[in-house]
């Protein structure tokens, strides 16, 4: 059976067939998108207009069940937000919904959003509850705040949870102490917020994580990625689960001896505790070693392992193991999606990949565009 394309016009006609994505039957194949446009930013953004683009899948319940939604750096007029953006069919079609807007700084919300659904109650919140963290920041770029929001109505309105951490001025310089591009990830009854972070004198930037009960109260820093040399800065920590019940850590890591930013990996059994857990760099069996800002994530096609999946900056290309991380089992593979800064990841219900780019640093015209890719039909190096 087919997806959208093959449904019968008035059946197209009628909206609220196609808001149940969850009722149709599903394959990969026919439901691929291919650069799809979900926001061209007007001129009048300051460059680079867009940046960072994030996207979750609503999965919990009913109704909502497989809707996507998308934020991303929104370079608009004063005080900048993070749009919402929601796609009821896949990806091939988009609409503004919402926008989360600072509601307690007076500063914006202006810097690296993130959206995760809420897999089960927690901390007062419905399984399905969707929470946005991100960085608010002034527009002297003074200060650098990560806060927490969340949505009960599936992202059509949103309310202040709390402050996670404070930082100083929004500058990537070492000596400075922002922070920075938190990820949100539930464990054991503890949500955990991974982060970076400029503030310990003794390194130009370290990772970090802290967990909280509440959703209020966030306990102590707790190091993941801390380098001895100061002027070394691992950055932007990504996580997911693999099937064996192990975590997996990506970061680029500026001081690597492969290439700056080289895109670098850590496994441990316990995702608090990747801090002794040994770093590697990710390199393809081409010897690519993808550079700058990754994000992994893993799918359930392609074997007992299922594929984990990383990209970077450096290409526009994905980065494939289906060997629980084993390092000569990397395998370089093309994508229709051009390169961002830090392009998110994320899994279809059928196990397709989406691949979401809100543009590059560079850019003095990015758009937020969207394809994806069917991993079952690609040839990944077996497992040495
Ligand atoms: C799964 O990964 C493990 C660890 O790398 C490997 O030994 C095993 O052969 C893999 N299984 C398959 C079916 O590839
Ligand atoms: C999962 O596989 C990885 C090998 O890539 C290994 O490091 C880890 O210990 C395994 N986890 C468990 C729980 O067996
Ligand atoms: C995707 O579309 C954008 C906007 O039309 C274009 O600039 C970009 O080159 C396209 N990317 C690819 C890989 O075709």
């Amino acid at each position: 059976m087919l997806l959208i394309g093959s449904l019968p016009l008035f059946l197209l006609a009628a909206p609220f067939v196609i808001a149940r994505p969850s009722l149709l039957p599903t394959r990969a194949a026919d439901k691929l998108i291919n650069n799809v446009t979900i926001f061209d930013p007007p001129s009048f953004y300051s460059i680079p207009r867009t940046l960072y683009a994030r996207t979750v899948l609503l999965e919990t319940d009913g109704d909502e069940k497989n809707v996507l939604l998308a934020t991303w750096e929104n370079y608009s007029p004063e005080p900048p937000y993070f749009p919402i953006h929601r796609s009821t069919d896949g990806g091939s079609t988009w609409e503004e919904i919402s926008r989360v807007t600072d509601q307690v700084n007076g500063w914006g919300l202006r810097y690296q959003p993130f959206l995760y659904e809420l897999p089960s109650a927690f901390a007062g919140f419905a399984a399905g509850t969707i929470l946005c963290a991100g960085n608010s920041i002034p527009a002297d770029l003074s200060a650098t705040q990560i806060d927490l929001y969340a949505s009960t109505d599936k992202g059509l309105t949103w309310s202040f949870v709390s402050h996670i951490a404070s930082g100083g001025v929004a500058e990537p310089i070492n000596g400075d102490t922002p922070v920075w591009e938190p990820f949100l990830m539930l464990f054991e009854d503890e949500m955990i917020v991974f982060y970076s972070d400029q503030r310990d004198p003794n390194f130009g930037q370290k990772l970090v994580h802290q967990t909280s009960a509440d959703l209020l109260t966030w306990g102590a820093v707790v190091n993941d990625v801390a380098v001895d040399v100061f002027d070394d800065r691992p950055g932007m920590t990504t996580v997911t689960l693999m099937p064996n019940g192990s975590y997996i850590m990506t970061y680029e890591f500026f001081g690597a001896p492969e290439a700056a930013f080289a895109a670098y990996y850590r496994i441990s059994d316990d995702p608090t505790k990747f801090d002794s857990a040994p770093g590697q760099v990710i390199r393809a069996t081409d010897g690519t070693v993808p550079t700058s800002s990754p994000y992994i994530t893993w799918s359930p096609v392609g074997g007992p392992n299922g594929t984990l999946a990383v990209n970077a900056a450096s290409d526009t290309d994905v980065y494939l193991n289906r060997c629980l991380g084993a390092p000569n089992s990397w395998t370089r593979v093309s994508t229709p999606e051009s390169a961002s800064y830090t392009r998110n990841l994320r899994v279809l219900p059928d196990g397709t990949l989406l691949i979401t780019g809100g543009g590059v640093l560079s850019g003095s015209d990015n758009s937020v565009t969207t394809s994806s890719m069917d991993l079952s039909s690609v040839t990944v190096a077996a497992c040495t």
